[in-house]
């Protein structure tokens, strides 16, 4: 149960992040550097998985989610650095301001921040399965009934409308390729009611959620 609590309240804070333009920005910078304890106590609490490299068999299930995973540590600590060297409200002119002023590092947040985004929804997705059978035996779902296989298929083709929409709305191509969007230029999101605005990231990252799902479901067939 504090795995799910502690996973809940990451991808929580990582939505708050992403969101950045919707919130003053001394709290996305302060939320930037708290987010790094749950991260620490979510690597702590699967530190086996650090072990588990030494180990010999190697499934394409287990290349897949090992690739991903560091991936997604390359760009967390490539997201929290940069965001650090930028700052210019609490954290003004750590890395000093040669750092904080280099157009190069802004674009290499946003940049990493997306790609965070996405590897983070392409790493639950391959954990759903854990995740989400101990979340149903909590709640004593039936799974096999129609209303839960219905409510299911809905919410898959929910989260995968939101999530091709919200790619389009919040110009995610031009980010991960590095392209000038900056802070300052609105993407067409920008206009949205706030709750929509926060949605479509959710909408982002469940639809990479999804992939990784069925990316992992395929590698499991493939040779366990
Ligand atoms: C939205 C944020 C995230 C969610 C929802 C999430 C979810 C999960 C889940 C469900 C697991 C399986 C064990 C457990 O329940 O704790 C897991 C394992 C793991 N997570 Fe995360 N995670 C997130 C972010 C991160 C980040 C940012 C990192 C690294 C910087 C990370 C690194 C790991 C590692 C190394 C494992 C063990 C991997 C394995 O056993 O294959 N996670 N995560
Ligand atoms: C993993 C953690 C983080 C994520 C996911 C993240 C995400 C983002 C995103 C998505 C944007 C704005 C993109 C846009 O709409 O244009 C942004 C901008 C920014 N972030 Fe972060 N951030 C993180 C950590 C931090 C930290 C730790 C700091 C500083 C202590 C920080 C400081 C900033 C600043 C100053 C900007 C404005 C960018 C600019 O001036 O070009 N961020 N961040």
């Amino acid at each position: 149960m504090k795995r799910i609590l502690l996973d809940v309240m990451l991808f929580a804070l990582l939505i708050f992040l992403m969101a950045f333009k919707m919130f003053p920005r001394r709290y996305h910078e302060a939320m930037g550097v708290v987010v790094i304890l749950p991260i620490l106590f979510h690597l702590v609490w699967n530190r086996s998985w650090f072990s588990s490299f030494r180990r010999e068999e190697w499934s394409s299930f287990r290349k897949l989610s090992a690739a991903v995973d560091v991936l997604l540590i390359v760009s967390t600590i490539v997201a929290l650095v940069s965001g650090v060297a930028i700052a210019h409200r609490i954290f003004k002119g750590v890395f000093g301001i040669v750092w904080q002023k280099s157009i190069f590092v802004h674009q290499l947040h946003i940049t990493s921040s997306y790609w965070m985004l996405i590897f983070s929804g392409l790493h639950l997705g391959l954990h759903w399965n854990g995740l989400w059978s101990r979340f149903v035996r909590w709640r004593a779902w039936d799974v096999s009934s129609r209303a839960y296989r219905l409510g299911a298929r809905l919410a898959v083709v929910g989260v995968a409308v939101l999530g091709v929409v919200g790619s389009f709305l919040h110009q995610v191509g031009d980010r991960l390729l590095m392209e000038h969007v900056f802070f300052r230029t609105n993407t067409p999101a920008r206009g949205l009611p706030p709750a929509v605005f926060l949605l479509l990231f959710v909408g982002i990252f469940g639809m990479y959620a999804i992939a990784g799902y069925w990316m992992g479901k395929r590698s499991l067939q493939k040779n366990g």
